[in-house]
């Protein structure tokens, strides 16, 4: 029996891709930002059906940016669902914001609007939406929330690419959506990528501003070329600090044809989906996201809350798929309020019964782009067979 687990690179570069990065590597006008980049930032917009785009090194950097864009700062709460990546909410809290968390849906394991509204105040400037696992939230439930009290929505899209909630993209529908090309996400940009998404043009004006160290191109138009320097280094706004967030080109020009087939690795992931999900359904024990019937999932992950037999945990089952049917199975995202980082600084409150009960309950399998069929299959047969087995062992 060979060992299934999860592989730390979810989509390979075609042989095309090969050659388009070859390309860019012996031919390319520069290696950093440029027309690659530009292109790249275009079609993902007309891709999203954002107005503008803006390519960042990571999603980390886009929600680093639109933390800034926000307006985010002292004395403002931005809510935040406390299963989530952590990227999701440093940012916020880097501003001195301070961090309100909200739960999850039980039946989606993505943000509740209802916990959000819950949680709203004068001072909550920004909500941060995680949809999580490639599953959209229900976006016009916190937008009816958000939009009359004039707070911003952040869609953090990371897990998300090409997801779509009510015939529409994500990423597009709040003010800002972030985007990570990592290794480890649907598609990725040589392993580290990003792109934040904005509603208003003149936002994506802001970012770009913010993305290289204030070196914008000068106003005015000027005799020589080396006069006042060769660089601007201009404020990219009001009381900002520039950041460098910028992506390669060959890193764009990846993008570019991923961007392409990002919809039917989706599609191809929604198969494999549907296959295993119908091969364990004698497993009522396994609790997988419901999919709303207006959202399309991305299933960047297959997770599951395990409702363990009487008797047994959730940690029974992964050790024993572990040590009897080599299935090596995954537990994220640790509730954020739980961790060592934010209880350092004093984000350790939190109400948030479902997230915790995902989180000490899930398990998420080995899953990549075009998984075999016999590779599906043979995964759930082992699932099968090791829920089996400790019910019998508890019995
Ligand atoms: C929900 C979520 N947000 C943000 C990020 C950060 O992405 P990146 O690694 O591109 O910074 C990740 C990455 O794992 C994520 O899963």
């Amino acid at each position: 029996m060979t060992m299934i687990e999860m592989p730390a690179v979810q989509t390979r570069l075609t042989s095309d891709e090969e050659q388009i990065l070859l390309r860019v590597l012996r031919e390319g006008a520069t290696l950093a930002t440029g027309p690659e980049g530009e292109a790249f930032e275009q079609e993902f917009a007309a891709f999203a059906g954002s107005d503008g785009a803006v390519a960042v090194n990571s999603c980390s950097s886009a929600l680093e940016l639109s933390a800034v864009l926000c307006g985010v700062g002292k004395g403002d709460e931005v809510i935040i669902p406390a299963h989530t990546f952590v990227s999701s909410a440093v940012p916020f809290a880097r501003r001195g914001a301070k961090i309100v968390w909200a739960d999850i849906d039980p039946d989606t394991a993505v943000l509740s609007a209802s916990s959000v509204e819950r949680l709203l105040t004068k001072r909550t400037k920004a909500i941060v939406v995680v949809h999580l696992y490639g599953l959209p939230a229900d976006m016009d439930a916190i937008l009816a929330l958000a939009d009359p009290r004039g707070i911003k929505v952040v869609e953090d899209c990371a897990q998300a690419p090409g997801a779509r909630y009510r015939g529409r993209r994500v990423g597009a529908i709040g003010h800002f959506g972030c985007f990570s090309f990592h290794t480890h996400k649907n598609i990725n940009t040589l392993g580290e990528g990003g792109m934040l998404t904005t509603r208003a043009e003149e936002d994506a004006v802001s970012a770009r501003k913010l993305r290289w160290m204030g070196n914008w191109p000068f106003e005015e138009e000027r005799k020589r070329y080396w006069v006042p320097a060769m660089g601007n280094v201009a404020p990219p706004m009001a009381d900002q600090w520039p950041y460098n967030f910028c992506l390669g080109e060959p890193n764009a020009a990846v993008g570019r044809s991923l961007i392409k087939r990002v919809d039917g690795i989706n599609e191809q992931r929604r198969k494999q989906a549907a296959r295993i999900l119908a091969a364990l359904t004698d497993c009522p024990q396994l609790q997988f996201q419901k999919v709303p019937d207006d959202r399309e999932h991305a299933y960047h992950l297959l997770a599951a809350r395990y409702d363990a037999p009487a008797g047994t945990t959730r940690d029974d089952l992964i050790q024993h798929l572990l040590d009897r049917y080599q299935l090596k199975t995954i537990v994220q995202y640790w509730p954020l309020h739980r961790t060592p980082l934010f209880q350092q600084f004093g984000f350790d409150r939190a109400e948030v019964p479902e997230s915790d009960r995902w989180f000490d309950n899930m398990i998420s399998f080995p899953w990549w782009s075009d998984m075999p069929d016999a590779t599906l299959d043979d995964m759930a047969e082992r699932i099968v067979a090791a829920i089996g087995d400790v019910i019998a062992r508890a019995a």
